[in-house]
């Protein structure tokens, strides 16, 4: 006879401090799509899900390199053409005294190694405010102090480097910018990249830039500037990947590249690798596409940055126009990040908008933003036809709720 027991599993009591708030609005959305409606889904930065397409020659490479038989597992820091080839990328994008080149199961495995290798509990990380959520999700899971430094809105959506300094403590190990930005779709001045420098440098503290969407820059006279180029005395962790400009997040592909001084980076590399090694490798035959997709044609980036200006365009009009939103124009990558002047919660305002207009986006206080504020994260990625659609309900939910 088989005992009858009732299983109750608890988590860990670190879990608390861990959430994903855009995954997190896509199960109420479930919910509605199971009720027949068709979404509009403007809520996951996933260009393949719209119409973008893969440069055919990476995915030659990557199943050519599975016929070749590379189907086990690869160097645990990344194959000997993958490491080059990102190299030689950063090399020709001015960073210097490049000390190690690491590849992961895309950016976000290499951020929560680089992150679990830096903290000790009680320890915090300057992170941008508002913020992509997986910083705070890996820093909750380690049990850092969380430490936001604004981003202000009237300013571009450049960091608030007063705020930043006054925030540096005794436990502050790194200062985390994210340039281009997600959620704003900033690109960050050579001065604001001065200023975290040189509070790096006073501050003995490292530099964490993520830089995944470096070549998703839309307008001419915005020129994004690594800040490993620009300060190649202070130590700096770059992250980077195939999943946005290259269109294969499926893949998994991302890196990251450590610059400074001689010597600085040694002891913490090596604890990076331990656990580098510890999982063994990235996806073996898609690293073969790293090199192809970094040093053969990029003309794919024309296409995709012609979209994708022309939807941010249609984003930003449709802004203008619309009584209780107004956006700071983004410059860079798929995302927009619009103040709305509503008196409720932005997290019931995107809530009831899924469920009466069936469209999707991500509450702003799910990428954190100042107190008393409202905002909402829009992914432009869909086609002009399905935006403009979305843009019309989001429109007439409004008009609906508040009658001004
Ligand atoms: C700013 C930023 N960093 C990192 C990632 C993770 O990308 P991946 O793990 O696919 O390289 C994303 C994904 O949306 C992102 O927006």
């Amino acid at each position: 006879m088989t005992t009858q027991v009732s299983f109750q599993i608890a988590p860990a009591s670190r879990m608390a401090n861990v959430s994903y708030a855009i995954r997190d609005l896509a199960v109420v959305a479930d919910q509605v799509a199971k009720q027949g409606h068709k979404i509009l889904y403007l809520n996951i930065g996933d260009p393949c899900t719209y119409d973008f397409q893969t440069p055919p020659h990476m995915i030659e490479a990557a199943t050519k390199a599975m016929r070749d038989g590379f189907n086990g597992y690869g160097d645990s820091l990344g194959e000997h053409s993958a490491v080059e080839a990102i190299r030689a990328r950063a090399e020709r994008r001015g960073f210097q005294g490049i000390r190690g080149v690491m590849v992961g199961f895309g950016s976000g495995e290499v951020i929560d190694h680089c992150l679990t290798a830096l903290i000790n509990p009680g320890d915090n990380v300057l992170t941008p405010c508002p913020d992509y959520p997986l910083y705070g999700a890996v820093l909750g899971k380690i049990s850092a102090e969380p430490n936001p430094y604004f981003l202000t809105e009237e300013n571009g959506w450049q960091p608030d480097l007063d705020d930043i300094a006054a925030r540096i403590n005794s436990r502050t190990k790194a200062i985390l910018l994210i340039n281009p930005n997600n959620p704003t779709g900033a690109i960050y001045s050579k001065e604001t990249l001065e200023g975290i420098a040189e509070l790096a440098r006073r501050n003995n503290l490292l530099i964490l830039a993520d830089e995944i969407y470096d070549s998703l820059v839309l307008d001419e006279e915005q020129k994004h500037i690594s800040i490993a180029a620009l300060a190649p005395d202070v130590p700096v962790i770059t992250f980077n990947g195939l999943s946005k400009a290259y269109l294969v997040p499926g893949w998994r592909i991302g890196w990251a590249v450590a610059t400074g001084p001689e010597g600085a980076l040694d002891d913490y590399l090596e604890a990076v690798y331990k656990l580098l090694r510890a999982r063994l490798s990235a996806p073996h035959p898609f690293m073969y596409a790293i090199a192809p997709a970094l040093n053969g044609p990029q003309d794919h980036l024309i296409e995709v940055r012609n979209k994708l200006r022309r939807r941010r365009d249609i984003t930003a009009e449709w802004a203008a126009r619309t009584p209780r939103v107004s956006l700071t124009a983004p410059h860079g990558a798929f995302y927009a990040f619009p103040k709305l002047d509503i008196p409720e919660d932005d997290k019931v305002f995107v809530t009831e908008l899924v469920q009466q207009k069936y469209v999707l986006c991500v509450h702003g206080s799910g990428f954190g933003q100042r107190p008393g504020t409202h905002h909402m994260r829009i992914v432009y990625l869909p086609p002009e036809d399905v935006l403009r659609q979305a843009y019309d309900r989001i429109s007439e939910f409004m008009a609906e709720r508040y009658r001004d």
